[in-house]
């Protein structure tokens, strides 16, 4: 089987242990020759990387293995880039939960005004490494979940439209995994399901067990009319913050109980409920610095004191099988069904073909052959069309630099009640944004 050098670029990110480790699952149908990290942030990598190289020392002496700030280095003779970056850190994210929330309004990593923050700063930090992986390995893929996915992903469809780069979100992936477990199924592998929508903004219209065709709507509907995703076997698995998205999912169904949604629109459905449920002096990102971030920089420095990774406490990040799975159906052309962001081009029927939307697609060497959705309904097509809006008018401000579009964006989004409130939180997003935003006019 050929051997795969891969790049992960972000590599001083906090999921990259548990990425690494997840790979080398993975070895027996997706095996390496090397793996590189990058990223633009030295020391940070510095802590993730030692620690790895100890761990690929004892785990994958056959891998080559490095971390680097230097981009030919990155980027020459590899095969996939994996891609998770956050431009401007946990610092600015922080500023995108805490602005909004100050005049009242959702703030969130990828959702409303906070996200549109961060997708001003994520186009220039993704189109970057497109540029290197095509300059320095022009036949690989890249396989991007570096969020806000749908800003990203529009920007990549206006700017790179030949670029051989894949916009995958773990979401699904994860809801999928939890509705696997409320059907009594041992993996979400064994359902087949259709859904559309925008990233973190979509729905489930079928889902039946591959092998017999069972339909699991209605065990579905029926549990998520009562409890949300909320199970009591996955009760162990999440935190307090989470466990309250899971169980909101209860109250998104019934506005449009045929589907089954995604968690994330009780940003756009319940923003009232929301706000009075945040803290803006313990916004998510403190949540998940005191938490996931302390936890895994807290291992590094262990295992790399030690020297050994022998006893490390890092686990296989299992439902991230959906990087390999996306990799193997590029590399073998498997075939393999799966939800991706795409150009619409007709798939959902009545709903703009330029628009990126998030769908199932047959997966192959050539890339993502996308499925027929369909026609969809007026409630779920009204919400789309709005945050479509969005997110193509974020897109519009950074290409051309323009305050009106930006202002234009943050108004049309549903977490914002007024253009006035929309103007506020923009010029402190701006101020704050100097570094990483292009200027606005
Ligand atoms: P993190 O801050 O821990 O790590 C991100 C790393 O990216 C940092 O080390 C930073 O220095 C680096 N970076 C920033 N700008 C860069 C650039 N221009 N070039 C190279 N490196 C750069 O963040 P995290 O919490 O681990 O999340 C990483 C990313 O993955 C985020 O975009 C997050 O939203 C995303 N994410 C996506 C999914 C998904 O499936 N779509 C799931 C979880 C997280
Ligand atoms: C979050 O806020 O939960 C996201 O950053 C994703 C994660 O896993 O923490």
């Amino acid at each position: 089987m050929k051997k795969h050098s891969v790049v992960i670029a972000g590599g001083g990110s906090t999921f990259t242990p548990e990425i690494i480790l997840m790979l080398l699952s993975e070895e027996g149908r997706f095996p390496l020759s090397e793996l590189k990290l990058y990223d633009n942030d030295a020391e940070r990598q510095a802590i993730v990387g030692n620690a790895c190289a100890i761990i690929m020392k004892e785990r994958a002496p056959h891998v080559k293995f490095s971390f680097t700030t230097d981009p030919k280095e990155a980027f020459t003779g590899v095969d996939f880039v994996m891609a998770h970056i956050r431009v401007g850190k946990y610092e600015m994210r922080s500023l995108d939960e805490k602005i909004p929330l100050k005049y009242g309004c959702v703030g969130q990593e990828t959702c409303g005004a906070g996200g549109m923050a961060y997708g001003m700063r994520s186009i220039g930090g993704v189109l970057e490494l497109i540029d290197y992986m095509e300059k320095y390995s022009p036949n690989a893929w890249m396989l991007n979940y570096s969020n806000p996915a749908a800003i990203v992903a529009e920007a990549c469809r206006r700017l790179k439209p030949n670029s051989k780069v894949l916009n995958i979100c773990d979401m699904p992936v994860g809801i999928e995994d939890f509705m696997a477990t409320i059907c009594g199924l041992k993996s979400r592998k064994e359902m087949q399901v259709r859904y559309f929508g925008l990233n973190h903004f979509g729905w489930w219209t079928s889902i039946i067990e591959k092998s017999t065709g069972r339909d699991l709507m209605p065990i579905l509907k029926e549990h998520v009319s009562k409890h949300g995703y909320l199970h009591p076997s996955l009760e162990g698995h999440m935190d307090a913050d989470w466990h309250s998205t899971y169980e909101k999912a209860r109250d998104v169904f019934a506005v449009s109980p045929n589907f089954m949604p995604n968690t994330y629109f009780k940003y756009y459905l319940f923003p009232d409920y929301v706000v009075s449920h945040s803290d803006i002096n313990y916004t998510r990102t403190d949540m998940v610095r005191d938490g996931r971030e302390k936890r895994v920089f807290g291992e590094c420095r262990r295992i790399t004191e030690a020297g050994t990774a022998k006893d490390s406490t890092f686990e296989v990040g299992g439902h991230a099988t959906y990087i390999v799975d996306l990799a193997c159906a590029i590399s073998n052309n498997t075939g393999e069904r799966m939800l991706l962001i795409v150009p619409n081009n007709g798939s959902i029927i009545n709903f703009d073909p330029t628009a990126m939307v998030e769908i199932p697609c047959i997966v192959g060497c050539n890339g993502p052959e996308p499925l027929v959705m369909g026609e969809i309904p007026r409630f779920n097509k009204g919400l789309m069309e709005q945050q479509v809006a969005v997110e193509k008018l974020v897109v519009d401000a950074w290409i051309e630099g323009s305050y009106l579009k930006m202002w234009q964006a943050i108004s049309m989004s549903r977490t914002v009640p007024s253009v006035e409130v929309a103007k506020k939180i923009l010029d402190e997003l701006i101020e704050a944004n100097k570094k990483y935003w292009p200027e606005l006019k």
